[in-house]
């Protein structure tokens, strides 16, 4: 809290003093809660210059391209930590000592397999379904199986669908894909790493033993640390307002899924992937760019571009050494990373992206990264909702914690008709002497 004021001052009324709040790090805040009360609301759809919520989870400066986790940057946590435990420290606000590891990778590993019934499922689904769909589905599923723990008041019951949904996320996400390919599915092994497992539950048959790549774990796993959470983007947002309402944590997170589906969103892994293929060769990438510049056309450079960071997204610069990695070791000639680094060397040069603050996002290499390793298309956004959970769950969870909570429910600015009266002929008269 500071004790500085925002005055302002509304037509025939007396000037309004608005107090600013101040943070830890990042922007100061004016506190409009009172405004109602003039009869004047704000107006900022999108969201452009509004602050839903306080959290200690995770910190952005788009100027100066930071993200932390906690406080900690994310290129270190990349480097340094592991998935699980930036998972504890997102959910619990430090990292654990070896003992509070162990027991939270114990807990999670317990939880990995999903319930048999819930295996069955899958069967409803058409073969050809897309994952995102049948993790929609699934994901929502799990609260018919989890009445003894839908009491969001009851610290533990949050706790134990904590560790379900981390556990379960990664599992459910690979039985999706291989049930569009028609094999088997391969249940979790508790021996190795999430990532690890990850790999294994994706890629091997009951036919052979499957050996984990090293440099394919390593990668996946940074891909899901730099996924893990991201403030208030529009997935974890919704997650928070599906929250405000009471709803159940499965319900919450299948609400952010949803969300995250978006290509403006969690979805531009995929679309950028798809972008790159239709331009093809780097000889093509002056038309699109000229398309993406071109106002009249609804085409985007896929993978450029974010609402917060007007520098480098600090996670794509993690994610285009981790690419370049992956690629020299499997020895793949990838020539759709030859379209992407002249697309980022011209779009960086190019006097609209760079004055519009167009950098190359999280997006834009983790496509390659995940087509690198053998993942279909289909399954980025997929593997950017099995990370993402965590943050979602970190941020549900803070919001149950804070006093006070209340349901999210913002205005509008009305523009329709109003006070008509109803003289209608009515239409559904069917007999002659109707008037
Ligand atoms: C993620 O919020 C998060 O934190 C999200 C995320 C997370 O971890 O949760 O970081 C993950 O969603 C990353 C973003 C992935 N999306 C894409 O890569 C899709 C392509 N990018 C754009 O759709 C866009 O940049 C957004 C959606 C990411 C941000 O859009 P904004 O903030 O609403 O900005 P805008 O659309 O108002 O664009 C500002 C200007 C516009 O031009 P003008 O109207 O001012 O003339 O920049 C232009 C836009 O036309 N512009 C682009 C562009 N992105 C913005 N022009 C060409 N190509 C682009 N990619």
């Amino acid at each position: 809290m500071s004790d500085q004021k925002a005055i302002l001052h509304l037509p025939g009324k007396e000037p309004i003093e608005l107090p600013i709040l101040k943070g830890s790090a990042g922007n100061d805040v004016i506190d409009i809660r009172t405004l109602g009360k003039t009869g004047y609301f704000t107006y900022d759809p999108g969201f452009l210059a509004t602050a839903s919520c306080e959290s200690a989870i995770t910190f952005i400066d788009g100027d100066l391209g930071i993200l932390e986790h906690r406080g900690y940057p994310i290129d270190q946590l990349a480097e340094k930590s592991d998935y699980l435990e930036v998972c504890y420290l997102l959910l619990n606000g430090h990292l654990p000592n070896r003992v509070q590891f162990d027991e939270f990778h114990r807990v999670v590993s317990k939880h990995t397999m999903l319930h048999e019934q819930l295996v069955m499922f899958y069967k409803g689904f058409r073969r050809d379904s897309h994952p995102m769909a049948i993790m929609v589905g699934v994901v929502g599923a799990l609260s018919s199986f989890y009445h003894d723990s839908l009491d969001i008041t009851n610290e533990t019951h949050r706790e134990i669908t904590a560790f379900r949904l981390i556990s379960k996320m990664p599992t459910i996400a690979t039985m999706s894909y291989k049930y569009s390919t028609g094999q088997p599915f391969m249940y979790p092994d508790n021996t190795l790493s999430y990532a690890g497992n990850f790999l294994r539950m994706m890629f091997a048959t009951p036919c052979e033993e499957y050996v984990v790549n090293p440099v394919l774990e390593s990668a996946m796993d940074k891909i899901l640390i730099l996924h893990a959470d991201h403030e208030q983007n529009a997935s974890t947002s919704t997650v928070r307002l599906a929250g405000s309402s009471g709803a159940n944590p499965f319900a919450c997170i299948v609400a952010g899924i949803a969300s995250l589906w978006g290509p403006a969103h969690g979805g531009a892994n995929e679309a950028c992937l798809e972008m790159l293929e239709e331009i093809g060769s780097v000889d093509n990438i002056p038309e699109y760019i000229n398309k993406a510049k071109d106002k009249n056309d609804p085409f985007r450079l896929m993978g450029f571009g974010h609402r917060v960071y007007k520098n480098h997204d600090p996670r794509a610069t993690v994610m285009r050494k981790t690419c370049h990695e992956v690629l020299d070791d499997l020895k793949i000639d990838d020539p759709l990373l030859d379209v992407a680094m002249e697309l980022e060397r011209i779009a960086l040069e190019d006097p609209y992206f760079v004055e519009k603050k167009l950098y190359p996002n999280v997006d834009f290499y983790s496509g390659i990264v995940l087509r690198a390793m053998g993942i279909p298309r289909s399954m980025f956004t997929v593997i950017f909702a099995t990370s993402r959970t965590i943050g979602w769950i970190s941020h549900w969870k803070e919001m149950l914690d804070q006093p006070g909570q209340k349901i999210g429910r913002p205005r509008q600015l009305y523009t329709g008709e109003s006070g008509l009266s109803f003289d209608h002929v009515d239409v559904r008269c069917k007999s002659d002497d109707c008037e």
